[in-house]
């Protein structure tokens, strides 16, 4: 029988900057989903990638001094060894620099306009560069911008437009008849009525004041602009718009598309539009998560206030990770993360609960039988109730992992951990150990905790692999069909003669007190250097924000060709130079704070670009009447303006303009 399919799919991460433990929430949870429906049997596709064009990332790379496509390029690097840090088992990860995706998005493109769906107009609005948003003037908040509270600026561009306005009614309708399209159901009251009730307005896709996007083919100048570039990812990913589109033959439409809930909307009303001019069928669901909380806003690297996932990675090991965003955070809402919350997890939880299952186990297998138990056993007490418990553990657990409630779900397998425990407890095995008569019934007891953890591994399995297989090899295990989900459905599977081969400590206890201080140290560093470098940010902006000015007010200034006659240093200063400047017909003296740059001989016959009709002053006692034009930087650079004139055919006295 061919498997049914199952496409899953992360958003493209932004490649503007590093990822922080928020990021990795989304990742986690879509790589568990994914190794869950394998483990189910399914033929899954799990999909990520990466997000690489726009004005914020042009304008990083520009900061860095390197090229956009080498900016990304090194993003996605990282990216990708995060990735692998936190055992995501990804199936393809889409670049939209990628050349299949980039033509197919070219042809997506064209045909919507063909259609008529994507027409020409103006865009005008308020526009945030580093939010890549435009906004009205009611939605700024002190005149700034909402989200990030930097400066908008006005913005007036011809751009296309996507007929979004047209699908209004057609996603209402699709909306409210599929019960399962949006998930959690309170994302789904929001956007009918917060978007879709109010009307919705036709999109801008296509923008001219940048270029590192994808060329729009009929229209040069026109680079398409982030949702239609962006979204398309989940199909051309497939092959949709190329040679082989085998693959998105089997596995469109989506099963789920898993979301940070401020992409919801994009995912719910503009991905559905585009799909259905594209007359294509919409994915089945779109699940929206909520947000890592940390001090009561939302991670950002500005503020300082990011996790490091590989910070944590290191001091944990990645499936304590896994575990505690699974966990802690019922999947959909937000969540706060504290480093308090996650220590207790890993103490109580994993070193307590299931660390002391698995080693006391597989310690007493090897303590009263060597490394295997006896195929003669006799029947432990209240097994029946123990078997029984555990069927209803799995059937809840797997209700709960076929709607993404991981925390529910873990909490599940949890109450089999804790059920085990208190059966040891109950069942006192080291008492039965002095007894030779009871080497039958300790051999069932230790038999029963052996399949029970066995059944615990496969069920925490996707969501913390590395735990599981190490269960899975402190019990022996190598049959794979011990370890299918179904298996888990079949307590007593496992051979009698339990083998056992202990292994070190799955998850150390740690020093709550210490362990905090010491990551209340390196936060604290990173708010000063965050604080430091925004400081930096500031001054560069001082410089770079001057208020406009006029035509007229250019006009205003005199600036001309000079050319440097005589030079001295000023004796009561060691940064000033005085200089007899011809101008024409006319010798200016200029004092320049230059000293520290050039020399009073190389100074001597240059010809440099001079402001004429500044406002006579005296500075150190000497006149100055003018100013002689240079470039500095913030690292104590600086150079004279010239002119491009190996030749030397400008003359002193030529107009500057
Ligand atoms: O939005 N907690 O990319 P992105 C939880 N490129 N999730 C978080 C988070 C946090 N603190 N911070 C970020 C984009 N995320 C677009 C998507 S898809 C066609 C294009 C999640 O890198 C966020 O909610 O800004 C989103 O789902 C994902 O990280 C990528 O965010
Ligand atoms: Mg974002």
């Amino acid at each position: 029988m061919e498997k049914e399919k199952f496409y899953i799919t992360t958003p493209i991460y932004y490649t503007n900057n590093y990822l922080h433990i928020g990021h990795s929430y989304c990742t986690i949870a879509a790589d568990t989903m994914a190794r869950y429906k394998k483990l189910r049997g399914y033929d899954v596709k799990f999909l990520t990638g990466s997000d690489e064009h726009g004005q914020k990332i042009e304008e990083a790379a520009k900061q860095k001094g390197i090229s956009p496509k080498e900016y990304v390029d090194h993003i996605t690097e990282h990216m990708k060894e995060l990735w692998k840090l936190l055992d995501i088992n990804y199936d393809y990860y889409i670049r939209t620099t990628d050349e299949k995706h980039v033509k197919a998005v070219q042809k997506i493109f064209k045909a919507l306009y063909d259609k008529g769906d994507i027409y020409k107009g103006h865009y005008e609005g308020l526009y945030c560069t580093p939010c890549e948003t435009f906004f009205t003037e009611s939605q700024l908040k002190d005149g700034k911008c909402p989200d990030c509270g930097r400066e908008v600026h006005n913005v007036k561009e011809e751009s296309y437009f996507f007929r979004l306005s047209k699908y209004q009614d057609a996603l209402i309708k699709h909306i409210e008849e599929n019960e399962d399209f949006i998930s959690p159901a309170s994302r789904k009251n929001e956007m009918i009525n917060n978007f879709l009730k109010p009307g919705l307005e036709d999109l801008c896709v296509s923008r001219t004041s940048f270029k590192w996007g994808i060329p729009v083919t009929f229209d040069e100048g026109h680079v398409v602009y982030v949702w239609i570039d962006a979204l398309s990812n989940y199909i051309t990913a497939l092959g949709y718009g190329s040679d082989d589109d085998s693959d998105f033959k089997k596995y469109w439409p989506a099963d789920v598309h898993v979301v940070g809930k401020e992409i919801v909307r994009f995912h719910t009303i503009i991905w559905p539009a585009m799909l259905m001019a594209l007359d294509l069928p919409l994915p089945k669901q779109i699940f929206g998560h909520g947000w890592l909380i940390i001090d009561g806003s939302k991670m950002s690297k500005s503020k300082g206030n990011v996790v490091d996932p590989k910070l944590l990675i290191d001091r944990y090991g990645v499936d304590a990770i896994r575990y505690f965003l699974l966990r802690e955070v019922a999947f959909g809402q937000d969540g706060n993360f504290t480093n308090k919350a996650l220590i207790e997890r890993i103490n109580f939880d994993l070193a307590n609960d299931l660390g002391n299952l698995v080693s006391r186990t597989v310690g007493m297998v090897q303590k009263y039988f060597g490394d295997k138990l006896p195929l003669t056993q006799k029947e432990a007490p209240n097994v029946s109730e123990i078997i029984e418990f555990t069927k209803n553990v799995v059937i809840d657990t797997e209700k709960y992992m076929d709607k993404m409630q991981f925390s529910n779900a873990l909490n599940e397998v949890w109450n089999l951990v804790r059920r085990l425990n208190k059966y040891i407890d109950e069942t006192s095995p080291w008492v039965l150990a002095k007894d030779d008569s009871q080497k039958d019934l300790l051999a069932n007891i230790m038999y029963v905790l052996a399949e029970g953890l066995r059944i615990c591994a496969i069920l925490i399995s996707p969501a913390m692999p590395n735990t599981a297989n190490s269960i899975f090899r402190q019990l022996c295990i190598e049959d794979a069909s011990l370890k299918t989900w179904d298996s888990a459905n079949e307590f007593g599977k496992m051979n009698k003669d339990v083998k056992v081969l202990k292994e070190d400590a799955i998850f150390p206890r740690i020093d709550i007190e210490k362990e905090l201080q010491e990551l209340e140290d390196i936060k604290q560093e990173n708010i000063n250097k965050a604080k430091e470098n925004n400081q930096k940010e500031e001054t560069k902006k001082d410089v770079e924000c001057k208020e406009e000015i006029g035509f007229e007010d250019f006009l205003k200034m005199d600036f001309k060709m000079g050319k440097v006659l005589e030079c001295e240093k000023i004796k009561k200063s060691n940064k000033l130079l005085k200089s007899k400047v011809k101008v024409g017909d006319k010798v200016l003296q200029i004092v320049s704070g230059i000293a520290n740059h050039y020399s009073t001989e190389e100074m001597i016959g240059k010809k440099v670009v001079v402001l004429t009709n500044l406002k006579p002053a005296k500075l150190c006692g000497e006149l100055s009447e003018g100013m002689i034009l240079a470039a500095s930087d913030d690292k104590n650079n600086l150079k004279l303006i010239t002119v491009d004139d190996n030749d030397d055919i400008i003359e002193d006295g030529a107009e500057v303009k």
